[in-house]
Formats: structure tokens, C-alpha cells, sequence
């Protein structure tokens, strides 16, 4: 084997024990269960005061975050869990702010029956308010989240519009 040779072996094989290990790992805080070979994760994290969601595997089918005391989930954050069939994550003290946007859209996507029951803690005049049925206005303006949220929304708005345009001007 020559040097080239071994550098990519080697590389191949890092990065296989890279994905290994990031598809395998367990929440240290969680109890994990495996749904046999290939078939993903069953994580469960609930009822452990958690304050933040745990770095999660890419193989998570189903989790479970409910009864803790997440307040927000960062942008992204549940973005790689791509076989993920099943989420609980209610009965947490979500604070409904601008930030909460990027979970009520992750659930509207993959679980509308979890977002039925969440519920805003604070602030004051949205406890109790289910998740579901905040407005944008309740929310309020997010300065460092809706340049980023927007890019993809306001580029697409704006491919539409040019689409119509383009097509009025055909008639
Ligand atoms: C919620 O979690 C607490 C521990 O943080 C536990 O004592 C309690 O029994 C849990 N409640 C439910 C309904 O699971």
C-alpha cells in the first residue's frame, strides 16, 4: 500500500467510525433502546429536568422529551433527525417568544398531533396558549432569527412573483 493508498483507507475508515459513532450514541442523560439493526433509536429523555434538548443521534425513530423543563429548542437543532417517526414533548415550560417559531414549524412538519399539545409558560399573557395557534403578531419580530427564516421563504415569494409576472406579460 502506498502513501495515497493508505491516506484514503485510513480517511474511509475515520470517517466510518465518525458516522458509527455519531449514528450510535446514546444521550448520556437518556435511556435508549435499539428497535433492532437498521431500524433506529427509541430515546427516551423525559422526566429529567432537562433545560436543554441533548445532542440526539441521526437514527432517533422514536423520542421522547416530555415532563422536563426545555423552555426553547435552538434553530436547527432537531433538523438531522431524518427518521424520526414518533416525538413527545409536551409539558415543558416553552417560553413562546420569536425563538419558538423554529419548533412550531418542525412539529407542524413532523408531528401535528405533538404540537396539539404544547403549551406556552411564559411570557404572561400567552400561558396556557396552546402552541398551535399563536400568530406571527404573538410571537413578535425576531431581529436575528427572520433574516435567516426568511431567506428561503422571501426568495421564494419573490421567484413566484417574478413567475407571474412573467406570465401576465405572456397574455
Ligand atoms: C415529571 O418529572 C418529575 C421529575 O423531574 C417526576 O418526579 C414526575 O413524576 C414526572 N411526572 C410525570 C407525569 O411523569
Amino acid at each position: 500500500m502506498n502513501k495515497t493508498e493508505f491516506i484514503s483507507v485510513a480517511g474511509f475508515a475515520i470517517s466510518l467510525l465518525f458516522h458509527m459513532t455519531q449514528a450510535e450514541v446514546c444521550p448520556s442523560t437518556c435511556n435508549c433502546k435499539s428497535l433492532g439493526e437498521m431500524k433506529g433509536l427509541h430515546i427516551d429523555c423525559s422526566s429529567r429536568k432537562l433545560t436543554e434538548v441533548p445532542a440526539l443521534p441521526v437514527n432517533t425513530k422514536r423520542l421522547y422529551l416530555q415532563n422536563n423543563s426545555l423552555t426553547s429548542v435552538p434553530p436547527g437543532a432537531l433538523d438531522s433527525l431524518r427518521s424520526l417517526e414518533e416525538v413527545k414533548i409536551f409539558d415543558n415550560p416553552w417560553n413562546c417568544d420569536c425563538h419558538i417559531l423554529y419548533l412550531k414549524l418542525w412539529l407542524e412538519d413532523v408531528s401535528a398531533a405533538s404540537l396539539a399539545n404544547i403549551r406556552c409558560a411564559t411570557p404572561a399573557p400567552l400561558k396556557k396558549k396552546p402552541l398551535s395557534q399563536l400568530t406571527g403578531n404573538e410571537l413578535g419580530i425576531c431581529k436575528r432569527l427572520l433574516p435567516v427564516k426568511c431567506l428561503e421563504t422571501c426568495l421564494s415569494v419573490l421567484l413566484l412573483t417574478f413567475d407571474t409576472l412573467d406570465f401576465m406579460q405572456q397574455l
